[in-house]
């Protein structure tokens, strides 16, 4: 799911209010004056960034190059695509929308995204003088969970792939150093006293990759950065979640 919004300046400067208040949007594109086009996707969601000719030409048989920050390779396509010198980061995450190509659009999709992959992007349809550059700037923000204080709330978490996940090994900690709870094919006892008593998984989920966690009867100090890591695979989850006393449904904005 897209949105489009066209922004004048001085909705620029609003723009982290603004963030707040899309929160629950999971895709969101923003166009500056610039030309500059901004996608915000929240963390392990997929990501697609534009880029079309004005004119809609069959671009099917151009040389496509999507770079990041300028230098690193992200995909190449030349009638065929060349993944080859595609930077590791991206390896089985981006694809092209194939059908599109014809309709002069040259857009990608990138899978699970993670906050690593924040950055300029830019496409790059032809060759020298014909050539059309368009910057496209991605921003993978955490997930942020609110809650009202003294309620309960499920920070989510699952591997990418979503297999059993009972004899693995994971670990949620708090700012980066709080152990909240310590998996390693049982529950390991040590928590930081903050948590004692208060956090639980949910056991009879884990064979279906779910490792969220509950916290019972939240504290404005439970408010920060957790992260949901899985050491052996590499795959580190991010959570903000705000505790507050006034936040109900319909209270969006901070
Ligand atoms: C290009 O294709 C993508 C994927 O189907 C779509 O989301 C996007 O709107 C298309 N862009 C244009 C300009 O048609
Ligand atoms: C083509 O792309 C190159 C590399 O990004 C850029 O330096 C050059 O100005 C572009 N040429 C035209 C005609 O836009
Ligand atoms: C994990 O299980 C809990 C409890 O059944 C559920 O609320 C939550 O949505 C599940 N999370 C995921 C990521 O599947
Ligand atoms: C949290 O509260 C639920 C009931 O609301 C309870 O089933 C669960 O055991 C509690 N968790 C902890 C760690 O006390
Ligand atoms: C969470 O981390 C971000 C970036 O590292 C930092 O700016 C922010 O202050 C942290 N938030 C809390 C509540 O600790
Ligand atoms: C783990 O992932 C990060 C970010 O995606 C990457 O920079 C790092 O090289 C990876 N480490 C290993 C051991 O694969």
């Amino acid at each position: 799911m897209l949105l489009t919004v066209h922004m004048s300046p001085v909705e620029m400067e609003l723009l982290p209010l603004l963030c707040l208040c899309l929160l629950t949007v999971s895709g969101t594109t923003f166009a500056d004056g610039n030309n500059l086009q901004i996608v915000k996707v929240t963390e392990g969601s997929d990501a697609t960034l534009p880029c079309s000719t004005s004119t809609e030409e069959d671009v099917t048989s151009k040389r496509i190059e999507w770079r990041k920050d300028g230098q690193k390779e992200v995909f190449l396509y030349e009638g065929e695509l060349l993944l080859s010198g595609q930077d590791q980061q991206f390896t089985g995450r981006v694809s092209l929308y194939t059908s599109e190509l014809q309709h002069g659009n040259a857009s990608i999709e990138i899978k699970n995204t993670e906050l690593f992959d924040s950055g300029d992007y830019t496409c790059e349809i032809g060759k020298l003088q014909t050539n059309q550059s368009f910057p496209i700037q991605l921003l993978v923000v955490p997930l942020i969970i609110k809650v009202k204080e003294g309620n309960s709330v499920i920070l989510p978490c699952s591997p990418r792939s979503k297999k059993d996940i009972k004899e693995d090994h994971f670990e949620w900690k708090k700012d980066g150093h709080m152990d909240v709870l310590l998996y390693e094919g049982t529950e390991l006892g040590i928590r930081d006293d903050q948590f004692h008593g208060r956090v639980s998984l949910f056991k009879d989920q884990l064979k279906n990759g779910n490792a969220s966690i509950k916290i019972n009867n939240t504290k404005e100090a439970d408010s920060g950065n957790y992260t949901c890591e899985f050491p052996d695979r590499n795959e580190t989850l991010h959570i903000l979640l705000v505790v507050g006393e006034y936040f109900d449904k319909t209270a969006d904005c901070l």
